[in-house]
């Protein structure tokens, strides 16, 4: 474990769409939290408007400073129209590359209900939806991405790869991320829920069975198991029910948009994709191209993630400085939204992205 530095270097992705505006709200939120000095940004290109400039999406500047950082901040990426010749979209490439390349195989996915009216489901009170979804990130259907097979016009196929070593690793995060939270809200009961299609598929038979495995290192941890078409159908009818939920990649891609609507959207979730070695932290939202550059997106998915990075960052080594500061910014953005001040738009409010940074700024102290 390392110990505290005098100062962390995160390297910061702005990227395209609102990405550079969530992601600025996000370095003022950190700044004004931490001590002075004690988180230096450097701001290194990528994405769609860059591939479309130089041709690269990820330059190696930018490659090899995510690899010198202590945590990489990202806004979003993408530009609609903006595609390989194979179809496939140019800025979620930025993204792609940074997972399979620095190995981020869980992406941790907080699904949290602030308030309760911002949730679409009627009778939901703050708090009473609080899961966490750990998506495996470097293996299963995303596996085949580029690889799968492209013939004469008439056929296409992508592999779904599951493997034992990405999944026993993804299913001790889950367990593990499970002994460090409180349980689900409707019991307190520490749980694992993993999503799979084991009745139908082999893979997912797999993958199942490679959880039961690791499990057995966690006695103290219930394990709960949900196809994913049922999950569907739980997430919205007994939410309170989930504490933590491990899926494969593309599962997971699915049902953690799910989660974060049943929570208020896209706009009010955070991410963490880590691996042992770097992690990645940005809002589980898109670059909205129709919303770019009109100061009125959420900066608060943005926020979130980055008090994410500076727990992830604190954690490993053993920084109070960061614990402390991620701690404030989470109450801060709590107050901000019990406030019901300034609100963001997309969780029914008028506040521009700018207000509610300088909201949750206020509240810092
Ligand atoms: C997500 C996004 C990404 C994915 C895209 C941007 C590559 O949908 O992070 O959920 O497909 O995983
Ligand atoms: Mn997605």
């Amino acid at each position: 474990m390392a110990i505290p530095k005098p100062k962390y270097e995160i390297a910061t992705i702005e990227g395209d769409g609102i990405g550079p505006e969530v992601c600025q709200s996000a370095v003022t939120v950190l700044t004004h939290a931490c001590p002075p000095g004690l988180l230096a940004f450097a701001h290194v290109p990528g994405g769609a408007g860059h591939y479309v400039r130089t041709g690269q999406v990820l330059p190696d500047e930018t490659y090899d400073a995510c690899r010198r950082a202590d945590a990489i901040l990202h806004g979003a990426a993408g530009m609609p129209g903006v595609t390989y010749p194979d179809g496939t979209e140019v800025g979620n490439d930025l993204h792609l590359r940074l997972r399979f390349r620095l190995d981020l195989f869980a992406n941790v996915r907080p699904i949290y209900l602030y308030q309760g009216d911002f949730s679409p489901l009627k009778s939901r009170e703050a708090g009473s939806i609080d899961y966490v979804i750990v998506r495996e990130n470097t293996e299963g259907l995303y596996a085949s991405r580029g690889g799968g097979v492209v013939l004469r016009g008439e056929v296409a196929t992508d592999t779904l790869v599951v493997t034992r070593h990405g999944t026993e690793r993804v299913a001790r995060f889950a367990f593990d991320l499970a002994r460090k939270r409180h349980g689900a809200p409707l019991d307190g009961q520490r749980r694992v829920t993993v999503c799979d299609k084991a009745n139908i598929l082999r893979t997912y038979a797999f993958f199942r069975s490679v959880c039961d495995d690791v499990h057995r290192d966690y006695p103290d941890v219930a394990i709960d198991y949900a196809y994913v078409d049922a999950i569907t159908v739980h997430m919205v009818k007994r939410p309170d029910f989930y504490d933590v939920i491990v899926a494969e990649n593309m599962f997971g891609d699915i049902i953690s948009d799910l989660g974060a609507a049943t929570v208020g959207g896209l706009g009010i979730a955070p991410s963490a994709e880590v691996g042992d070695e770097f992690g990645l932290f940005q809002g589980a939202h898109g670059s909205a191209p129709d919303i770019a550059g009109m100061n009125v997106a959420s900066p608060l998915a943005t926020i979130l993630s980055g008090a994410f990075m500076l727990r992830w960052i604190g954690e490993r080594h053993e920084d109070p400085r960061l614990l402390e500061a991620a701690a404030r910014i989470e109450r801060a953005v709590q107050t901000t939204l019990a406030q019901r001040r300034y609100i963001p738009r997309d969780l029914g409010g008028m506040a521009s992205c700018t207000e509610v940074t300088q909201a949750v700024c206020d509240n810092l102290n």
